[in-house]
């Protein structure tokens, strides 16, 4: 099942218990090869300081290669409640956490000691000196700077998702990763729901032709909890308006975006229609606005989307889906069959169909390994992994083109992301 739960628990389980082991061993989202070319060891030179930052300081932890081989101390900036996840998974994989920062201090000294670990920094610089990584658990406006500086500083970075809240944002941490990456950092986007076996499985069935040409793709992320919102928390809050970067396209559209294009490739143009609706109080009084604030982020977005390889798709996204606590669905079709998986049922099953003999079976991978896995394999392997902070910055070109479609009404195309 995929997690019942309200707004912010997206995040799905870590693994699935049952291992059912007919998956073929190999895992389609393997570093591009750009990516692999670029591979290298740390750089030992200190680039030149970054803008508006002390030059002793960021010198000294600029000078620092990225840590790999010891146990690795994490820092955690944002300590809200996915946080509590990145705290309690990040120990499970041979590392500690160290440190936290929050602009909420007393939310951060909560935090720490929830989790048992002494230090709660009092700024970035302070964050960056008792860490060798960092997990970015902030909302959304916040990533981009949070990232730029931990990049600067040489530290690994876990970026919640989506990697920022606009383009441009995107576009500037491409830039600061790509140099980064020379010096050895490894850059991840927590898209979560790649632990789900049935995606890679369904990526390594359309390579092998089981889809022929992709001809349509019908895909959903549903959750009902504005249903039941009478009075919007701050994690809901920042959720609900435009002015903090909220909107359930930017939310959950990321991670279907994610999902479903990791399975046919590129999107290349997308017509986008979003709709808000006045929320509910618990007389049924109807409301726009909550603590002096609008609350005029989409709620639902449908995105119709052409493929570069010629498909066409509808992804559906809300969060006025009542009955659906975190349901995702998606359904390819091809000229030679269909691949089917419904993460609320199961994130090990794959359904197929192939057209030649009319026959659906069902397929079970093994359990793919969560993100927190993902990441921390990476470091220590001192190279790239998927999604890295440019499949990121690819989710936000498609979140910018469907923004620019809703508002203008038409067809969009992708812009180039790095
Ligand atoms: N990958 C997933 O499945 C998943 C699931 C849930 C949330 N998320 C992501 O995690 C992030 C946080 O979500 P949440 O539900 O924990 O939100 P939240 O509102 O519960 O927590 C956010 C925390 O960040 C703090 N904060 C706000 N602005 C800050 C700033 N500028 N600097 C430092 N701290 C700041 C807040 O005080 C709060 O403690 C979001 O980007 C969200 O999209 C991802």
């Amino acid at each position: 099942m995929a997690s019942c739960n309200p707004y912010q628990d997206d995040a799905p389980p870590m693994v699935h218990p049952a291992i059912k082991a007919r998956t073929p061993g190999v895992d389609l989202d393997v570093p591009p090869p750009e990516a692999v070319k670029n591979r290298r060891r740390p750089a030992s030179g200190i680039e030149p300081p970054p803008p508006h930052s002390s030059p002793t300081s960021s010198a000294r932890l600029r000078a620092a290669a990225p840590a790999r081989s010891h146990e690795l101390r994490i820092g955690i900036i944002g300590t809200g409640r996915m946080a509590d996840a990145h705290a309690e998974n990040f120990p499970k994989h041979g590392c500690r956490i160290t440190t936290c920062l929050d602009i909420d201090q007393g939310r951060a000294k909560a935090f720490a000691q929830r989790h048992r670990f002494g230090q709660v920094a009092r700024d970035e610089h302070e964050l960056m000196e008792q860490c060798d990584a960092v997990a970015i658990v902030t909302p959304d406006a916040s990533h981009a700077r949070y990232v730029l500086r931990a990049l600067r500083c040489n530290r690994h970075v876990l970026c919640e998702k989506p990697l920022t809240s606009s383009l441009a944002e995107a576009r500037q941490v491409v830039a600061a990763w790509r140099e980064a990456k020379a010096r050895g950092v490894v850059g991840m986007v927590n898209f979560s729901y790649r632990c789900a076996a049935a995606m890679h499985h369904a990526a390594w069935m359309r390579s092998q032709g089981a889809l022929g040409e992709l001809r349509h793709v019908s895909a959903s992320y549903l959750q009902g909890w504005l249903c039941d919102t009478h009075q919007p928390d701050d994690a809901a809050l920042w959720r609900l308006g435009r002015a903090s970067g909220g909107g359930v396209l930017a939310d959950l559209g990321c991670h279907l975006l994610d999902l479903v294009t990791a399975i046919t490739g590129d999107i290349t143009s997308v017509h986008c229609v979003f709709a808000n609706h006045p929320k509910v109080a618990a007389d049924g009084t109807p409301y726009t606005r909550f603590q002096g604030k609008a609350l005029d982020a989409d709620d639902t977005a449908i995105i119709t989307v052409a493929f570069a390889n010629g498909g066409t798709g509808c992804l559906q996204i809300s969060r006025w889906a009542a009955g659906r606590p975190n349901q995702i669905k998606v359904d390819l079709h091809g000229t030679r069959g269909a691949l089917v998986f419904d993460l609320d049922h199961s994130y090990d099953q794959v359904h197929h169909h192939d057209v030649a003999s009319k026959r659906w079976r069902t397929e079970h991978p093994a359990p793919a390994p969560s993100m927190w896995q993902r990441f921390i394999d990476a470091v220590r392997a001192g190279r790239a992994d998927q999604p890295d902070l440019e499949r990121g910055a690819q989710i936000q070109a498609y979140l910018d083109a469907c923004r620019r479609s809703a508002e203008q009404s038409n067809w969009q195309k992708v812009e180039a992301w790095g």
